[in-house]
């Protein structure tokens, strides 16, 4: 796979991370219309989130939206050297893995993310910045895959 083009993944990225909730609730709003059976993996003491709204408004799941624009930052700051992320990611894989995601859904989230980067940026995200997205958020997904291997 061809490696992202560094530049237009850190600038771009720097909008995105002024505020990182907002914009990772519009990747999360976007992923669950995509794919609704997402929603029932999202437990948060026992309780069932009845729709996406109730479930986006929880203290939880606000945490995990922290952490997942978290392991996006850490992607775009190792962008020329993703290798030293590689175990982190695995073992972040194998977690998901246990909480019943499929690796299938890690293309929807792609394609939120692709969604929530164009709502951001509007027509600063080029054809070669969304490309460079595309290689970016596909290794992560190779290293992550390892955490289903053996399946
Ligand atoms: C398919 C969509 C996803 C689902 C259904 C999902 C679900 C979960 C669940 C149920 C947990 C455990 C509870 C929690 O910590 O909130 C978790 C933890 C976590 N998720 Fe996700 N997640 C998804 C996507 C992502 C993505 C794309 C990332 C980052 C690239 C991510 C990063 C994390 C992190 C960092 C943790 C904490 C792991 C730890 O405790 O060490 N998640 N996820």
């Amino acid at each position: 796979m061809e490696r992202p083009e560094p530049e237009l993944i850190r600038q771009s990225w720097q909008a995105v991370n002024r505020s990182p909730l907002e914009h990772g609730t519009v990747l999360f709003t976007r992923l669950f219309d995509l794919e609704p059976d997402l929603l029932p993996l999202f437990q948060y003491n026992c309780r069932r989130y009845s729709s996406s709204e109730d479930c986006l408004s929880s203290p939880e799941f606000l945490d995990h939206i922290r952490k997942v624009m978290l392991v996006i930052d850490a992607a775009v700051t190792n962008v020329e050297d993703l290798s030293s992320l590689e175990e982190y990611l695995a073992g972040l894989g194998r977690k998901h893995r246990a909480v019943g995601v499929k690796l299938s859904s890690f293309s929807t989230v792609g394609e939120a993310l692709l969604y929530m980067l164009e709502k951001c940026l509007g027509p600063a995200f080029t054809p070669a910045t969304r490309a460079a997205w595309r290689q970016l958020y596909g290794a992560v997904v190779q290293a992550m895959s390892r955490g289903w291997d053996g399946e």
